[in-house]
């Protein structure tokens, strides 16, 4: 007989796992339910959409209260110690909810399962953990759950590199009209702050035939907006046969018929080409919004980051960006306290971040990740310096975003209007640039796209009205 393809084992887990639950769920008289929660970017948000697509399909349901899941997993992230500290503080408290329903299955995935210290932890200081399973064994989910489910004994099973990229997995999504569609996966810059490429491993791209296939089945299933994803998107397509450039790709994209607005997330700012500027300019379906990651305006610090690109060159980046692109909005990610960053130094940051006026950045106080080089630097800042710093560079990065978010004031913008707010009778929506605009509405606006006066700028949020 044939060995069974990689794809009809899982199908065959997923078969056999539905069996078992549909007999745990006749005795316990209930549905059985699940809880993911996600750590980190929305790379592992995708991968969770992925884990919650086959907790379906063999039978769980979903539940937004984790004490009463039968199936918890938390997808985590290793980017920074508060994630992992984060991650262990709600282990704790699984401990006492185990303890009282002992037939829960608690499990670990995410990027810090890759790092051996870790699982070395969880095996030995949390044994009621009974699943562990790391990012490059995201596909193989269906059988590990099984392996849990019918052996009941602990499963741990971590890659080294990714042998089967997670294609075709059955998916539930978190929103019905937007999804993020990854195109590639892992990193290989090396930024010497950063644990990403020792847990996420090696870029590897998609073929292009692939990501259109997937973004046309998206539409088909009434998907208006894609997040085409990668820790750094224009180098795409490298070492695989069916590709095109990134510029290319998105203009494929956008012919995608159904898809109307396309976003992408990460361009690295030092290849960043002018033919990626081009594409964005020229197809009204990309959003006019652009994350670039600086990470420090120092030219000495982004070279001991290992950035490849200098403060002046970022600056003329963006500077030719809006020249061609006006209305283009520009967020960032930006570290202080790197390894030996001097007070002149963090100025330097200062002063980029009020010449470029970003309409918002993710800021943070450097975390030492052990493994990568900047661990071993010298001169590490001490703690008091950086909180200062960044409440510094907080202030900064505020009064530059609430000048650049007020510019649409007055005018009548598209919005593609995504949830209901907390306060009744308000729905939330975003602008092409990204920026939030919370409206007057109600459910049924859930998925369109609707025009709307932007009235009132209230910092980095707009109450807009339609029209
Ligand atoms: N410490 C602090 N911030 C970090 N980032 C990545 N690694 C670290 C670290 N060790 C930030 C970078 C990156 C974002 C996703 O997380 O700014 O762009
Ligand atoms: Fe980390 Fe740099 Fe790769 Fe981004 S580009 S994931 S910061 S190594």
């Amino acid at each position: 007989m044939k060995e069974p393809s990689y794809k009809e084992r899982q199908e065959e887990a997923i078969s056999r796992a539905r069996e078992i639950i549909a007999k745990l769920s006749a005795e316990k008289g209930r549905p059985l339910y699940a809880n993911i929660t996600t750590f980190g970017c929305q790379m592992n948000a995708r991968d969770s959409e992925k884990l919650r697509g086959i907790l379906r399909e063999v039978g769980y349901v979903d539940t937004e209260n984790e004490d009463a899941a039968d199936i918890v997993i938390y997808n985590t992230c290793t980017v920074r110690e508060n994630a992992d500290m984060h991650v262990y503080g709600r282990l704790g408290h699984m401990n006492g909810v185990k303890k009282k329903n002992p037939d829960l299955i608690m499990g670990l995935c995410g990027c810090m399962m890759q790092e051996p210290h870790v699982v070395e932890k969880i095996r030995k200081s949390y044994p009621f953990v009974n699943l562990v399973f790391g990012t490059h064994n995201l596909a193989d989910f269906p059988e590990l759950l099984l392996r849990v489910l019918s052996d009941k004994k602990r499963v741990i099973a971590i890659e080294e590199k990714t042998t089967t990229l997670p294609e075709d997995m059955p998916v539930k999504r978190k929103y019905s009209f937007k999804s993020g569609v990854n195109i590639m996966y892992g990193c290989n810059n090396f930024c010497t702050y950063c644990i990403v490429p020792y847990v996420r491993g090696r870029e590897m791209s998609r073929r292009a035939g692939d990501i259109i296939s997937e973004c046309e089945r998206l539409a088909a299933d009434g998907v208006v907006e894609v997040m085409l994803l990668g820790q750094n998107v224009n180098s795409y397509g490298k070492g695989i046969d069916d590709f095109i450039s990134f510029p290319d790709l998105l203009r494929r994209v956008c012919q995608v018929e159904g898809i109307e607005r396309v976003r992408f997330m990460t361009s690295h700012p030092k290849d960043l080409s002018d033919d990626l500027i081009e594409a964005i300019a020229e197809n009204p379906k990309v959003m006019r919004h652009l994350h670039l990651p600086v990470q420090s305006g120092s030219t000495e610090v982004l070279r001991r980051m290992n950035r490849h690109y200098d403060r002046d060159q970022y600056l003329a980046l963006v500077r030719k960006i809006r020249e061609r692109i006006p209305v283009i909005s520009l967020t960032t990610d930006i570290i202080v306290g790197f390894p030996g960053e001097t007070d002149e130094q963090f100025e330097d940051t200062l002063s980029l971040v009020r010449e470029v006026g970003y309409d918002s950045a993710f800021t943070f106080i450097y975390s030492k990740r052990t493994g990568t080089p900047a661990a071993k630097y010298p001169d590490q800042v001490p703690d008091d310096v950086a909180h200062a710093r960044f409440d510094r560079l907080l202030a900064a990065v505020k009064e530059g975003a609430d000048k650049a978010c007020a510019r649409f004031e007055g005018q009548v913008m598209d919005v593609l209007v995504e949830e209901e707010n907390k306060q009744p009778g308000l729905m939330t929506g975003r602008i092409s640039q990204n920026i939030v605009v919370h409206l007057p509405g109600n459910k049924s606006m859930i998925g369109k796209i609707l025009p709307v006066r932007m009235k009132e700028c209230k910092g980095f949020y707009y109450m807009g009205e339609p029209v």
